[in-house]
């Protein structure tokens, strides 16, 4: 197995692509600690066979300390994320929800780099994959704050490449289009019309005529977190995307 003897902190666990990484890691051979702000993540990780769970909000340090007391992780996978309704273009986006975005989807990621990178570089052996989006590139409408948050995953992953590369650490961003599910922040606040709508659109707008599905996400992430295969790739931004940027 792929991955047997190596430890994946995976942030943002309890759903959506994080829970599909978490299995496919653990399929290949994987010690999994999983965090998420959702309890669902200790039934998530009680059910996987070397998994343990943290409920945490990720953007806080003491989450991150949790996550290693115990644990010397080989790799780290962040999918912690939100992008509220609520938000929308400049003026359409209170400071509050300014601030709560950039700290969920960038901020808790800066807090993780920081609190497994010193045992990394200890280890002289890392690495660490971001969720970011096609949105971190090319902006959406009227998603301000989540695009922003976004393109700074990006550059975090780029910047964290660079001043780690004689560490022996790799650092990237994966970039998803449309996935399969709108994030559960969203769902929430969507009608089941709302959706079917959405994977409407995104059939219509993206070159393959569907949303990406959360599995071959997840197959991406595990090639991009193989050192047997992607050894060489660091500093990248990954489009997974069905071609949605070429349109
Ligand atoms: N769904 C899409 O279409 C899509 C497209 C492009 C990129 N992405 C990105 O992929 C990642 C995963 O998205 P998803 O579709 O699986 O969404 P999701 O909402 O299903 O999963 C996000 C997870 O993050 C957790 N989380 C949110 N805030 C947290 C916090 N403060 N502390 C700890 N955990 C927290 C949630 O509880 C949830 O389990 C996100 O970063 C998202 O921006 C998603």
């Amino acid at each position: 197995m792929r991955f047997s003897g190596k430890t994946v902190l995976i942030v943002g666990a309890a759903s959506g692509l994080g829970a599909a990484v978490a299995e496919a890691f653990s399929a290949e051979g994987a010690t999994l600690v999983l965090v998420d702000r959702n309890a669902d993540i200790v039934d998530i990780a009680a059910a996987l066979p070397a998994a343990s769970g943290i409920i945490g909000d990720a953007t806080q340090p003491a989450t991150a300390s949790a996550a290693i007391a115990g644990a010397a992780p080989d790799i780290l996978f962040h999918a912690a994320g939100i992008d509220p309704l609520s938000a929308s273009d400049v003026p359409g986006t209170s400071l509050a929800d300014w601030n709560t975005i950039l700290a969920v989807n960038l901020t808790s990621a800066f807090v993780f780099a920081h609190t497994v990178l010193p045992g990394m570089i200890a280890r002289r052996a890392g690495t660490i994959l971001f969720t970011a989006s096609t949105a971190g590139i090319k902006p959406t409408p009227r998603e301000v704050a989540y695009a922003v948050s976004k393109a700074g995953l990006i550059q975090l992953a780029r910047a964290i490449a660079l001043d780690h590369a004689r560490d022996g650490i790799r650092a990237n961003a994966l970039c998803p289009g449309f996935l399969e599910s709108v994030m559960a922040d969203r769902k929430a606040a969507m009608t089941a019309h709302d959706r079917a709508e959405r994977s409407m659109n995104a059939a219509a707008i993206v070159p393959l005529q569907r949303e990406g599905r959360y599995a071959e996400m997840a197959a991406l992430a595990l090639t991009l977190c193989d050192d047997a295969v992607s050894g060489y790739v660091t500093g990248q931004a990954i489009v997974a995307d069905g071609g949605l940027l070429l349109t």
